[in-house]
């Protein structure tokens, strides 16, 4: 049975990806750095003896060391969206990290390493956030070449930062600003399909690989809020924004500890995430996403109506 060491296993992602895998009869190690506050969400997600949680800092090369001895695979699902104290900066996590994670792939003779970037940040020079993404790859690829890079466009289910955080937000308020007026692109995936992805290329064995991994549909911002507003039967008021006023609402929003927009993001936000047309895609190795992101929406939208399930039509 192969062992797959899996960092920031605990997110979104990760959380889809034990129970695949465990499914599959993989058994699997994932890393926190709080077993007290994420380890039950875990340990659900497979049968007893199938997942191992052990707590690290991204910072212990010698406790990471130790569990690289009895790993086959391993995967690197840890990713921020802002900066934070302690060394928590775009650097140090998405690239000096994962280089450590190579090198030790390397050493340590694993079969392979899977990492996960984002699509779109070739294009985005003026955002932190992608160049640190960029470094990073960079950085792997030149110690293990063998890995393999998935590039998503926005992901989401129902325990996103995305979906489920702009559903509160367009309930709680009146207006909604529109940035750019609304008019960048995404290709959201759904996690699942993300973790099929994932998933066959540990099954198929695919090595030295980047592929970006996209959704069946090409949403505007604009688009993707007008899906949502409708889910949740809510009708708001969607004004586009001058960009200095958003530049100086972000500035004032990232002095927050979990800022709702920062000017790194402002930034990102600016360029389409959508295929570059350099990379094969999910769709060119065979594995089509299927599910429309309007249907899966209203799977778990309910959960911002009043009376929830009961308020759909059907139940009427
Ligand atoms: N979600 C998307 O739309 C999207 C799109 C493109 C790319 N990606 C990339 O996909 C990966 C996974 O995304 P996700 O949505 O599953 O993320 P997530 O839900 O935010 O989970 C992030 C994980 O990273 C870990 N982490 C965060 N800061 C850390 C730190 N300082 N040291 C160690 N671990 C840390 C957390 O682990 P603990 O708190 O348990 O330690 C958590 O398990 C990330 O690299 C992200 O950039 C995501």
């Amino acid at each position: 049975m192969k062992k797959i060491l899996i960092w920031g296993g605990t997110g979104q992602i990760g959380t889809h990806l034990v129970r695949k895998l465990t499914q599959n009869n993989y058994t699997v190690t994932v890393v926190t750095r709080n077993i007290h506050q994420k380890g039950h969400i875990i340990k659900t997600q497979g049968n007893a003896g199938y997942i191992e949680i052990k707590e690290c800092s991204i910072y212990d090369e010698p406790k990471i060391r130790k569990l690289f001895e009895s790993a086959d695979i391993c995967i690197n699902l840890i990713g921020i969206l802002f900066e934070k104290k302690n060394g928590n900066t775009f650097k140090n996590i998405h690239s000096v990290f994962p280089s450590l994670l190579a090198k030790l792939c390397k050493e340590y003779k694993l079969k392979q390493f899977i990492h996960i970037s984002a699509l779109g940040i070739n294009e985005a020079l003026d955002s932190n956030y992608a160049q640190s993404k960029l470094d990073g790859e960079q950085n792997i690829l030149k110690i293990f070449p063998r890995t393999t890079i998935l590039r998503p466009s926005i992901v989401y289910s129902s325990s996103d930062n995305f979906s489920c955080n702009l559903m509160t937000l367009l309930s709680r308020l009146p207006i909604f600003p529109l940035y750019y007026h609304g008019k960048t692109k995404f290709t959201p995936i759904h996690c699942t399909d993300l973790t099929d992805i994932i998933s066959f290329v540990i099954s198929n064995k695919v090595n030295s690989s980047v592929i970006e991994c996209i959704g069946p549909e090409v949403l505007s911002f604009k688009e993707i809020l007008i899906i949502l507003l409708n889910s949740i039967n809510k009708k708001r008021l969607l004004i586009p924004f001058p960009l200095p006023l958003a530049k100086i609402t972000a500035n004032f929003f990232q002095l927050l500890p979990n800022p709702l927009l920062t000017v790194d993001q402002l930034n990102l936000l600016k360029y389409d995430n959508v295929v570059s047309g350099k990379y094969k895609t999910n769709f060119d190795i065979g594995l089509p996403a299927k599910k429309i992101f309007s249907k899966e929406i209203k799977k778990y939208s309910y959960m911002w109506t009043e009376g929830g399930e009961y308020s759909r039509k059907k139940n009427v």
